[in-house]
């Protein structure tokens, strides 16, 4: 890459709506317990949003929070990975620009669904490679819990709602901070696994109530979910020259504690070197990967230099990783 084409990580924040359900509240009135929900996915405890709250709203407080990490007020776009926007149109990302004093900036939505950051991160570094724009706000978002079947055990525990965003800036392929390569991949064979099948252009209305619910084969997803992480991180390290040994951190989506530990297994990664937080946030889908980047960053385990390795895997399906060294970022906790 020539100099000043890299896309570099400059500012970091993420946003978790204020109301929390603990595995007990869902025990009380779904077949279910918190000993089920701890021991098959890590979770403990999920935020939701409130009537009311949504999407946008969410991503303006994220976006807000990278901007100040970032030091700067302006950026040239801001692309929004969601699969749950405010409406199912317009896109939502010119609102989350408006929203934060953007301008005209150019603004557009990236549905990738758990994927969606990482996909996001691709389509603004090739912003800045083309030279579109010189920086960009990319934001992960989901009201995932607004898709959900309250009655449906199999989803229920498993989701929750949050924001997360980092500023890229145009730099140097050696910076500190410097994303890529990119390793981004999908198989849409398998979109039936996990889909919520009404509410688009297929089925505008449901035909069965049901349909406008998320419809998950959690099995299925969970195997092909640890082996195309696992493939699409080795993409990235022989890429980047790599060795797993030289990993500090893995960062991967926040789906299943199950799942990453899976991952790491197959990669050779220590345990220790996994970034988790899915305990008190659930899966927030395109939100999962910058929501535990700022619990890593607090807790001390993403510190500046550190080798870390980013993937994810969701609806689709969609995959993919990416690896940068850590910058020093100042980030307001969640
Ligand atoms: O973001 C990307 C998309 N999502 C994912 O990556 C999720 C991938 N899948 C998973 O994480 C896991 O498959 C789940 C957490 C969804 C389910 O865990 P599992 O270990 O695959 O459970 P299972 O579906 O094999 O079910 C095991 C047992 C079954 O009972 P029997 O047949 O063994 O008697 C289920 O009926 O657990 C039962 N079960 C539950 N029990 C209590 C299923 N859901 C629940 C529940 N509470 N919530």
């Amino acid at each position: 890459m020539v100099a000043g084409s890299s896309a570099v990580l400059a500012g970091l924040g993420g946003w978790l709506p204020p109301r929390v359900v603990g595995n007990a509240e869902l025990a009380a009135r779904l077949d279910t317990s918190d000993e089920w929900i701890r021991s098959r996915t890590g979770i403990a405890e999920r935020r939701v949003v409130d009537d009311g709250m949504s999407t946008v709203d969410m991503s303006v407080a994220a976006g807000g929070r990278a901007l100040r990490s970032a030091g700067v007020d302006r950026v040239g776009a801001v692309v929004l990975a969601t699969a749950t926007p405010d409406q199912p149109c317009p896109a939502s990302a010119p609102q989350v620009a408006s929203r934060l004093g953007q301008g005209e900036a150019a603004a557009f939505d990236v549905n990738a669904v758990c994927s969606g950051f990482v996909y996001a991160l691709a389509t603004a570094a090739g912003l800045i490679a083309a030279r579109v724009v010189r920086d960009v706000l990319v934001v992960g978002a989901d009201a995932f819990t607004t898709l959900l079947d309250p009655d449906d055990r199999g989803t229920v525990p498993i989701f929750g709602d949050g924001a997360g965003a980092v500023v890229l800036r145009a730099g140097d392929p050696g910076e500190p901070g410097a994303f890529g390569p990119f390793d981004l991949h999908s198989d849409g064979d398998q979109a039936e696994l996990l889909i919520v099948p009404a509410g688009g252009s297929r089925q505008p209305r449901p035909v069965e109530p049901r349909d406008r619910y998320l419809r998950m084969e959690g099995q299925a997803v969970f195997r092909h979910a640890t082996t195309r992480m696992a493939e699409s991180s080795r993409a990235v390290l022989d890429e980047l020259g790599w060795t797993v040994g030289e990993v500090d951190r893995f960062v991967g989506h926040q789906a299943n504690v199950r799942i990453l530990s899976t991952v790491a297994k197959q990669l050779g990664l220590p345990a220790d070197g996994l970034v988790v937080n899915i305990d008190r946030t659930g899966n927030t889908s395109a939100a999962s990967i910058p929501l535990a980047l700022v619990d890593g960053v607090r807790d001390g385990s993403l510190r500046p230099g550190d080798r870390v390795l980013l993937a994810a895997f969701g609806a689709g399906f969609t995959w993919g990783a990416t690896g940068l060294r850590w910058p020093d970022l100042d980030v307001d906790p969640l």
